[in-house]
């Protein structure tokens, strides 16, 4: 028995935020964040929409185009690093409770921009071990309620969303999860962090008035290592499953930065047709991004029943990771 991903979905707010909007609001302009990062626009939740409302979402379009009924699910995972809550209740209690999912394992994960190919790797082990049915798996992120609007290094980048999959089970191997490669080095962590409100930092006027609570990042330095993990993590999980880069159907890759993208999918020559991209529009969704990409590509009909895709992240901790996933959901119409 194999795991299956048998249908994904996705949820955008609809309030745009341009890269004309940030001129307004920092040191910066359109050419710049054009140049340098390929993006162009990010949607931004709501203040009355909490990641969960998005996650829900995403999670009701993935069931319905799944063909299952919401008490069919007997897991649910969610991947965040902006959850609705810092320590409890997790996103994934709060996703099952606005689905009316009832009596089924709900928890979070903290993989950061990894975490959707951290939750196929836990789908697939729990589906694959007869343990679990139907797993609903979840990228939701509201990372606006985690960047501070005054640094001009992070807040370009990101962006609000989320992207969901239904994880069953298959005897047909032309329509399974094939293989899921993911690490972590806990070394680099301070490159990319949230220093405050957790148990280094807690929530306390000082760490507060230093804005520990917002996303730091090194650009830079994670611009380098992102590029060569991500080339690396590819030729890996190719070699070990004995796949050629011709034998890719849809290559999707973490969208955090054109240049990143572009400059792995050069190395590795995958052609920009079978190549996702969604970084103008929405920026870096962080966990969301993967299941975004997949979603938008689905609905523009570039995904069918079948196709091979070769999902690849990069993001703090350090994590990262890659996954062989062929489409087992029905074609889009
Ligand atoms: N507008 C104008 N100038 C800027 C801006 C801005 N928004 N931001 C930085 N600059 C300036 C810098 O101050 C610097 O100026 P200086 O040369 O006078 O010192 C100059 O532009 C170059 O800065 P760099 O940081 O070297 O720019 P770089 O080309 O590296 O681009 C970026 C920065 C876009 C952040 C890039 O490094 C990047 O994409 N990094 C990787 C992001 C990533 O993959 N993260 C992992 C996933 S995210 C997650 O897990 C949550």
């Amino acid at each position: 028995m194999y795991a299956a991903l048998r249908s994904i979905g996705s949820y955008v707010p609809k309030n745009i935020l341009t890269n004309y909007d940030l001129e307004k609001m920092v040191e910066t302009t359109n050419e710049w964040i054009t140049k340098r990062t390929g993006i162009k626009e990010r949607r931004i939740a709501s203040s009355d929409e909490v990641t969960s409302d998005l996650g829900y979402k995403a999670s009701l379009q993935a069931i319905q185009r799944a063909g299952i009924r919401v008490d069919e699910i007997d897991m649910v995972i969610c991947a965040t690093l902006s959850p609705d809550y810092l320590t409890m209740p997790s996103t994934a209690a709060m996703i099952s409770k606005k689905l009316g999912i009832k009596n089924v394992m709900a928890f979070d994960i903290s993989a950061a921009c990894t975490g959707f190919v951290y939750l196929i790797s836990l789908a697939k082990a729990f589906v694959e071990s007869g343990a679990k049915k139907n797993i609903l798996i979840v990228g939701a992120e509201k990372i606006s309620s985690i960047i501070d609007y005054e640094d001009r290094s992070t807040c370009i980048l990101f962006g609000d969303g989320a992207g969901a999959a239904i994880i069953d089970s298959t005897e047909d191997k032309n329509e399974a999860i094939l293989d899921v490669i993911a690490s972590a080095d806990g070394n680099y962590g301070d490159l990319l962090i949230t220093p405050g409100c957790g148990s280094k930092n807690p929530i306390r006027e000082d760490n507060v008035k230093d804005k520990l609570q917002y996303m730091k990042m090194a650009g830079n330095e994670v611009f380098k290592i992102a590029v060569k993990t991500l080339t690396n993590d590819v030729i890996e999980i190719l070699q070990k499953n004995n796949i050629s880069p011709e034998e890719i159907d849809i290559f999707i890759p973490h969208q955090a930065n054109f240049r990143i993208i572009e400059a792995v999918r050069s190395k590795l020559n995958f052609s920009v047709e079978k190549t996702a991209l969604t970084i103008s529009k929405y920026g870096n969704t962080s966990s969301a991004s993967i299941p975004m990409a997949m979603n938008d590509l689905y609905e523009n009909k570039k995904i069918k029943y079948g196709d091979l895709m070769l999902l690849d992240a990069f993001g703090g901790g350090f994590t990262w990771g890659s996954a062989l996933v062929r489409f087992a959901g029905k074609n889009f119409n």
